[in-house]
């Protein structure tokens, strides 16, 4: 599907994990202790963390996301048999200064020189949230750092995106939001921000309520999406 034109958009608002960083720079650095579950743990970490952000917000037993990150990484570490405290300690240690992708803080740049509002809204709570920023080198580059411990409840539910507006003080569709997840993606749209989703690997489309606007490989491509160099 062809990218639609993003136009009149007054500020640029960024999904944290997967988009501007990699949930699996943690595990990588700790790769050789894993062995060769590696890779499968860090991806049965991940995918329990959002289930239990979704199924904890169903039943409406809210606890912040590093309590959450803990409880999937102690069952994708139980899934796989490793036993070691120590290394669960630093994985979650490593999870507070998780790589940014390389494009990120350069494609902030531009989008600050150029005068457009930028802001991170995410499930991390103030801690977490707070190290990857600074960890990434990106507090000079963002206007806000927006968490859902605001709303207590987790992506999608709408009052999340609703926190964007609200903070912002700018309209939904005047907003451009950017998630490498695509349900997320998904319920910004159905939200009505416009949406770009950073499609960083090759994913499908979801089949659910709406599509984004826009599919991006990296942020790279974000500044000319909205006529910005
Ligand atoms: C976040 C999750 C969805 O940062 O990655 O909100």
């Amino acid at each position: 599907m062809a990218n639609e034109a993003f136009t009149d958009i007054q500020a640029c608002v960024f999904d944290a994990y997967g988009t501007l960083f990699d949930v699996h720079s943690a595990v990588a650095r700790h790769k050789q202790r894993l062995g060769d579950v590696g890779d499968a743990v860090s991806m049965l970490w991940r995918t329990k963390q959002l289930e239990y952000t979704w199924l904890r917000s169903l039943m409406g037993r809210h606890v912040d996301f590093w309590r959450v990150t803990g409880d999937a990484l102690d069952y994708a570490l139980d899934a796989h048999g490793v036993d070691d405290t120590g290394l669960r300690d630093d994985l979650m240690q490593a999870y507070l200064q998780l790589d940014a992708y390389p494009e990120v803080r350069s494609v902030l740049l531009r989008l600050q020189r150029q005068g457009m509002r930028t802001a991170i809204l995410s499930n991390g709570s103030p801690m977490m949230l707070e190290a990857a920023v600074s960890g990434a080198g990106i507090a000079d580059l963002l206007d806000f750092v927006l968490t859902v411990e605001d709303v207590g409840i987790y992506k999608p539910d709408p009052r999340v995106y609703q926190l964007a507006v609200d903070r912002l003080g700018i309209d939904a569709e005047r907003m451009s939001f950017q998630s490498s997840n695509s349900w997320d993606a998904v319920a910004a749209a159905t939200f009505g921000m416009r949406v770009a989703w950073i499609n960083r690997f090759g994913q499908r489309r979801e089949r659910l309520t709406a599509q984004p606007h826009a599919e991006l490989r990296t942020l790279e491509e974000l500044p000319p999406l909205l006529g910005l160099e």
